[in-house]
């Protein structure tokens, strides 16, 4: 049995994260590898009642440490009861953000100290880490146009204001930076095809390394 991995595909909205986590499963499907394809907030049948708390912009009040503990709540829920089984299980999990969001937007974009979000963080993963998360890395302006293309109307979080996706964008990348071995940041600006073919490189190094755990347990 091959080793289960975890993916993230996290970035600014509208970047193309569920365009190319279709592609990436089907990709790792050919290969043989059983795919299970989640989302943050959600994931879960709680998880996704708090998505819809979480995102319902009819409630623009939502006070910052209520978002950020409804996320890690969504998130505690979502690693014990879908992302540990799977995994055990063999399973590739892709995940439609994860983490790494709530460092951008909780603490980058919206100000919350990092003590605060890492305590809330660990609290929720339980020490469980993705193996990989690709940063689909675009404007804020250009994600916009594209959801507005998209047609499906703002959720709470899409509807901040520009500078607030600008400060999210910017996390993304320090992150990035800080741990080059588990982040890979793809311009998310060229044509579809081109952005999947890079996203199925780092799809590549991660089949590559699981198999080689596999061999050598
Ligand atoms: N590389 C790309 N170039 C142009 N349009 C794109 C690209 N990737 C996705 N899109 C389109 O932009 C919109 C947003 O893409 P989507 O995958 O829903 O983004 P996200 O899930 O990151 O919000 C969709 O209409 C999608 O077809
Ligand atoms: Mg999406």
């Amino acid at each position: 049995m091959n080793k289960g991995f975890m993916l993230v595909c996290d970035g600014s909205n509208g970047a193309g994260k569920t365009t190319v986590i279709q592609g990436i499963a089907d990709y790792l499907e050919q290969q043989g590898f059983d795919v299970v394809l989640t989302r943050e907030p959600g994931g879960t049948p709680i998880g996704e009642k708090i998505r819809t708390v979480i995102l319902d912009p009819s409630t623009p009040e939502m006070g910052s440490v209520t978002e950020l503990m409804l996320f890690g709540a969504a998130r505690a829920q979502h690693v014990e009861e879908k992302i540990l089984p799977a995994l055990a299980a063999g399973k590739v999990v892709i995940s439609d953000r994860f983490d790494a969001a709530t460092f951008s937007f909780q603490h980058y974009a919206r100000g919350i100290d990092l003590k605060t979000i890492t305590t809330i963080n660990e609290l929720a993963l339980g020490g469980f880490k993705p193996d990989m998360n690709i940063i689909l890395d675009l404007d804020p302006e250009l994600g916009l146009t594209r959801v507005n293309q998209r047609g499906e109307g703002l959720d709470r979080m899409e509807d901040e204001k520009m500078e607030f996706l600008h400060r999210a964008r910017q996390g993304y990348l320090v992150q990035a930076q800080a741990e080059p071995a588990r982040f890979s940041v793809i311009d998310a600006s060229q044509d579809k095809q081109t952005v999947l073919n890079a996203c199925l490189k780092v799809v590549d190094s991660l089949v590559a390394a699981s198999r080689q755990q596999d061999n050598n347990s």
